[in-house]
């Protein structure tokens, strides 16, 4: 068993191709990142082209790279920054408007009228969901009523809907095929996840014609076939799950009660609960974590919208740092008699705050306060936010066994930072050998279909520790930290 997949891992400030041999080794790379568009405060968007040019620049790349001709790759895996908007011509395949991306706010007060009207309790029970900003469905319905004769073309049958997923599999099939997978699907606020389909009741509510929406199917499925001209054989999309799901599948998270953190630009920490779809009391996000051969498995989730992100505004924002490394740098040598905190809320507050009004905030400046201390209050903003995820969590899923987080993404590298995550959640933190998780798991997806990957089992046992951290903080300094950021978020919070 073996042979080649490509990867495609589509996020929200690059896209990414990699090449994966038989042996689940990373060959080659391509990345590029894009543009962003941030038009208003709290708005945030992308232009489809440069989505679809970058991803096709980077797969012809990392194919280039790996020495294969293409025609040796045996199957496509796509994974995908999630819930992003688009709506396009069926004929034509113009875009009317630019994705407007996941981080995107323009919809909060929307979402405060549906709250209103007392409908929170549908949308959750149907979805999983909660009525916020972040999820598809109100952007979806935010471009049918702002672009200009947007809703009677999709009411005549001419605009189709999807996320990049579904984009992407569009542009490479050439218009043959309109599809997504469950996991997609399961972020849109209109896809029912106890019976796995569109939900005609909710989008009535959201007045979303339903002839718009993609066809969704299992993660590993036959999604079509590349047109010939993209790569110069026609390669096969066998594999597709939005990148926090990617990731869960590329942990082998497989069993009800592992626990996945990714930091890429947001933190996203998923549990596997099995085949049940736990809802939550604590304002956690009950989605599917996988559907495979029609069977779904769930995952509760816990959203946060900046955590790399928060790294790039020290470089970008503050022009503190050149690279993202030298913020640990920085945090190594600040004053452990300062307590600052940030609380990176410039998008709003993820779970379990819900609160998309907030902006960030800084707290506990001195004179004495420099770069160093605010580079250290980036770094544990993450801590200290994946703290309060974990905390939601246990009471919706009461567990015997000592919780242990499995870590991936670009800050993972950081050894400060996940020492820091573990002293604060005063559990350990692991680390795999393989840091590009999500874009295995959809290559795992691509290659168990393709019949060149083993399944579920043996996968799981290719799953290597690379570096465990254990908690040394002291319980004191650990409840002062703890009670500085309660304070800080309360503070910050849009009703304060
Ligand atoms: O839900 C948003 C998520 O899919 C974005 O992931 O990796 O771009 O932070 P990432």
């Amino acid at each position: 068993m073996g042979g080649a997949i490509l990867a495609i891992d589509q996020g929200t400030t690059s896209s990414r191709a990699i090449v994966f041999g038989g042996d689940f080794q990373p060959v080659s790379v391509g990345q590029q990142e894009f543009p962003q568009h941030f038009l208003k405060s709290g708005w945030v968007e992308h232009n489809p082209e440069d989505i679809w040019t970058s991803t096709l620049a980077v797969c012809r790349d990392a194919i280039a790279k790996s020495g294969m001709a293409a025609s040796e790759i045996c199957a496509i895996g796509i994974t995908n920054q999630r819930e992003t908007t688009l709506v396009w011509d069926r004929l034509t395949g113009e875009p009317v408007y630019n994705a407007i991306v996941w981080q995107d706010r323009r919809t909060s007060a929307f979402c405060a009228d549906l709250r209103a009207r007392g409908l929170e309790a549908t949308f959750a029970a149907k979805t999983g969901l909660l009525l916020d900003p972040y999820f598809s469905g109100t952007k979806l319905a935010w471009i049918l009523d702002s672009v200009e004769g947007a809703r009677a073309r999709a009411e005549k049958g001419d605009l189709v809907f999807g996320t990049v997923d579904t984009w992407l599999i569009w542009k490479l099939t050439g218009g043959a095929r309109h599809v997504t997978d469950a996991t997609n699907a399961s972020r849109t606020l209109i896809y029912n996840i106890r019976e796995n389909a569109w939900d005609p009741e909710l989008c009535e509510l959201l007045g979303i014609p339903m002839s718009m929406l993609p066809e969704v199917l299992d993660s590993a499925d036959d999604f079509g076939v590349c047109e010939e001209s993209h790569f110069g054989a026609r390669l096969s999309i066998l594999g597709v799950a939005g990148d926090q799901q990617a990731a869960t599948v590329g942990q082998a998270c497989f069993e009800p009660g592992m626990v996945k953190s990714t930091y890429g630009t947001g933190c996203f920490a998923l549990m596997n609960t099995g085949s049940d779809p736990v809802p939550s009391k604590n304002r956690m996000l009950t989605t599917i974590a996988y559907r495979l051969n029609g069977q779904t498995t769930y995952a509760l989730e816990g959203s946060i919208f900046v955590a790399g992100a928060a790294v790039q505004w020290l470089r970008d924002g503050l022009g503190l740092i050149e690279n993202a490394s030298e913020s640990q740098k920085l945090a190594e040598q600040a004053d452990p008699n300062q307590d600052v905190y940030l609380v990176p809320a410039f998008v709003g507050l993820g779970a379990p705050y819900w609160d998309a009004d907030a902006r960030g905030a800084l707290f506990g400046l001195s004179r004495a306060t420099g770069p160093k201390e605010i580079a250290r209050a980036v770094l544990q903003s993450v801590g200290f936010q994946t703290f309060d995820l974990l905390d939601a969590k246990k009471e919706d899923w009461k567990s015997d066994t000592e919780t242990v987080l499995r870590v991936d993404g670009g800050m993972t590298i950081s050894d400060w930072t996940m020492q820091f995550l573990a002293d604060i959640l005063g559990a350990p933190v692991d680390r795999p050998a393989v840091l590009e998780t999500t874009a295995l798991g959809a290559a795992w997806l691509a290659g168990s279909k393709a019949g060149v990957w083993p399944g579920q089992e043996e996968f799981a046992k290719s799953w290597k520790l690379e570096k465990r951290f254990e908690p040394k903080m002291d319980a004191a300094t650990r409840d002062r930290l703890i009670a500085g950021w309660r304070d800080a978020v309360r503070r910050t919070r849009s009703d304060f």
